[in-house]
């Protein structure tokens, strides 16, 4: 055999090979790859309402997050049945100051309400400095100096002088209610008087001198006697537009600068994973704050006070120009519970269907009806005569589906169409993006012709490239979607790194793409407080006091601010397109053309951006929004200054131009003509 010649040697090394390869795809790289935007054109409608957001209550979400309330365990309610070292009295402290001497019980003799039943009962048996209860609310309650916080408690005056004895219970049993340093600084001190017996709310307002993160509020008693306390609260004045009983101003603004177009609440699985009768039942979440059925977050394992309940959810939408969807239980328990995963799906007895339905109905009452109405006049009482226009109803979420939830789920959805044919009942097709669940939920929706259906995906960052065009063949005839969760989970998931991020973005320009049958998405889950977090990855980190956002928080943020509701043919040229991704729409009210382009791999890219059917002369003007890290593994970390965050600078454009896509970016050019 003849030896091989050195040239042929060289060319079969494969050191040689690889070099080969590496210019010719550097080739690739440099030759600018061509994106045509047919901006002339009208193209296509598409949903205005693509970018929205989907709170539920976990992570510590709604208390001790978006819910500014700033005590724990205000209403004594808190019980082993959430976790089991807990009970009434968790998170407060017994105070007895200067030779003071007393104790707290629990009691639940003479409730405020039967949907309150505990309380604490304070006996002051030697007054001293005072003797009460302290809370510190979710791990340091913090203050800002010089800023307005609302105390309040209901009390009544259970005795004076000792417990049976003969007190006089004409005189009143003075109260302070401080703010205090964990060292016992006192930062702002309010006074008060209780008397008689019947349950009274006091308030009062306390301004802080210094600003501390890990304050609590101390309630103290300053005569022998007993006092009975209930709904121990304290709010920061200054909420989410200032409303009373609020939200966490920081929190709420967050969630309002995604530009959100509507609000998914409450769950996920919160809606019905406690068994089949403990769904998440919307009345026990309206009403004086009193009067609400608080109770456990069957999902979640905490407490839930309902004091963010649908009242406020809607109210929030409302204040952010989102649109409110509410998601019901199907009538029957999710699969996973009563510790029976996979089998434990019930439904709610045949004759327990029809008040449940009523319950489903008196909500769009509630919602929708005059102040005249039964239920609207329930809204109206809460400050909200003008009905809230609710157009949505999610029913279900993730279910299996089997005979016995499809029977229920019918049952619900004829009622609603027969009394409000105006109201889009949302479907549900399972917890993954394909499988047996998913088949059957969409064909389920096609049997009952439903007009919107609820898509979940969890998945690795690849998913996301590798399915840009899941639904470019979907029946545009059929149910719109709904991708109500999705989120890209890196391997180690609890870095929210930019790759997974820039796998979201990817797959937002196809939903974009896809924007007339893909109406709404959501990214899952929302919020999460350190030190409470149960799902990674999340949204939004946070702890008291700050706010820690993502680089997918920033890619939610740029497609919702820079939403369109016509799309535009946007199409790349030949070259290797394995890790780009772009989308073009128009926003009728601004009339701008926004362009985005996802590079989702290492290396830049130069792209030939073609705004085809525009004048080649025309100069425009382009604000540029790049999103982009040192490299996909990078994450923002709390208390530093994020470091992937948008970066934007204004230029000048014309028809053609080559933009040079940093690697691991995202860019949005929103372009007015
Ligand atoms: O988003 C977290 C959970 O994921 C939701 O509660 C549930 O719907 C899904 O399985």
């Amino acid at each position: 055999m003849k030896a091989a010649s050195s040239l042929d040697r060289r060319f079969s090394s494969p050191y040689v090979v690889f070099g080969i390869l590496l210019a010719a795809v550097s080739v690739a790289f440099s030759n600018p790859i061509v994106l045509t935007v047919q901006a002339g054109q009208s193209g296509k409608a598409i949903s205005p309402h693509l970018i929205g957001i989907f709170f539920e209550d976990l992570n510590y979400a709604a208390d001790g997050g978006l819910y500014a309330e700033l005590i724990q365990n205000r209403s004594f309610e808190y019980s082993p049945t959430e976790q089991s070292s807990w009970h009434p009295l968790s998170f407060w402290e017994l105070q007895r100051r200067g030779g003071g001497d007393g104790s707290v019980s629990v009691s639940d003799a003479r409730s405020i309400h039967l949907n309150n039943p505990t309380y604490a009962l304070l006996q002051v048996r030697t007054p001293g400095d005072g003797v009460g209860i302290a809370n510190s609310g979710f791990g340091g309650i913090p203050l800002i100096a010089g800023e307005t916080y609302n105390a309040s408690f209901w009390a009544y005056q259970a005795f004076m002088g000792i417990m049976w004895g003969r007190g006089d219970n004409r005189r009143p049993m003075p109260v302070s209610v401080r703010l205090e340093t964990r060292g016992g600084e006192v930062l702002a001190e309010a006074r008060t008087e209780i008397l008689g017996r019947e349950w009274r709310k006091v308030s009062m307002s306390l301004t802080p001198t210094r600003t501390v993160n890990d304050a609590r509020l101390v309630v103290l008693a300053h005569e022998q006697g007993g006092i009975c306390f209930d709904m121990v609260s304290l709010f920061p004045e200054k909420t989410f537009r200032s409303r009373s009983n609020g939200l966490r101003a920081d929190l709420a603004q967050a969630i309002a600068d995604i530009h959100p177009k509507f609000v998914r609440f409450p769950g996920g699985c919160l809606v019905h994973a406690g068994g089949i009768r403990r769904y998440y039942n919307w009345k026990d979440s309206i009403g004086p704050l009193e009067q609400r059925c608080s109770g456990p977050n069957y999902a979640w394992g905490y407490h839930q006070s309902m004091g963010l309940g649908y009242f406020e959810y809607f109210q929030f939408c409302e204040d952010i120009g989102a649109k409110p969807i509410p998601i019901v239980s199907a009538g029957v328990s999710c699969q996973h519970s009563g510790h029976s995963p996979n089998r434990g799906q019930e439904g709610l007895p045949m004759d327990e269907m029809p008040a449940y339905i009523q319950d489903v109905l008196d909500l769009i009452e509630w919602a929708n009806g005059p102040a005249t109405s039964m239920w609207g006049a329930k809204r109206a009482a809460a400050g909200h005569p003008e009905p809230f226009g609710l157009k949505y109803i999610g029913v279900g979420n993730e279910e299996a589906v089997t005979p016995l939830f499809k029977e229920r789920f019918e049952m619900i959805y004829e009622a609603i169409k027969e009394k409000h044919p105006e109201i889009v009942v949302i479907g549900t097709s399972g917890p993954f993006a394909s499988g047996e669940d998913f088949d059957n939920g969409w064909a389920f929706a096609k049997e009952l012709d439903l007009e919107m259906v609820d898509e979940h995906y969890y998945v690795n960052p690849q998913w996301f490239w590798d399915n840009l065009n899941r639904y470019n063949t979907y029946d545009r005839e059929g149910a719109k979607v709904y991708v109500g969760e999705y989120a890209a989970h890196d391997r180690n998931r609890e870095r929210n790194t930019l790759r997974s991020a820039l796998a979201e973005a990817a797959g937002l320009t196809s939903f974009e793409r896809n924007g007339d049958i893909v109406n709404f998405t959501s990214y899952a889950p929302l919020f999460a407080r350190r030190g409470h977090t149960q799902w990674h990855p999340d949204l939004i980190y946070f702890n008291g006091t700050e706010v820690f956002p993502t680089a997918n928080y920033y890619v939610q943020q740029l497609f919702g601010q820079n939403c369109g509701d016509r799309y535009l043919d946007t199409v790349f040229g030949a070259g290797d397109t394995r890790r780009l991704a772009a989308s073009s729409v128009k926003d009728a009210k601004t009339g701008d053309l926004i362009v985005k382009v996802v590079n989702g791999g290492d290396d830049p890219r130069d792209i030939n951006i073609r705004l085809a059917g525009l004048p080649t002369d025309a100069s425009m003007k382009a604000v540029k929004t790049v999103l982009t890290g040192p490299d996909a593994d990078a994450a923002n970390e709390d208390g530093q200054a994020p470091f992937v965050k948008p970066v934007t600078s204004t230029e000048a454009v014309k028809s053609a131009f080559t933009y040079s896509a940093p690697a691991n970016s995202l860019t949005v050019y929103r372009i007015t003509q």
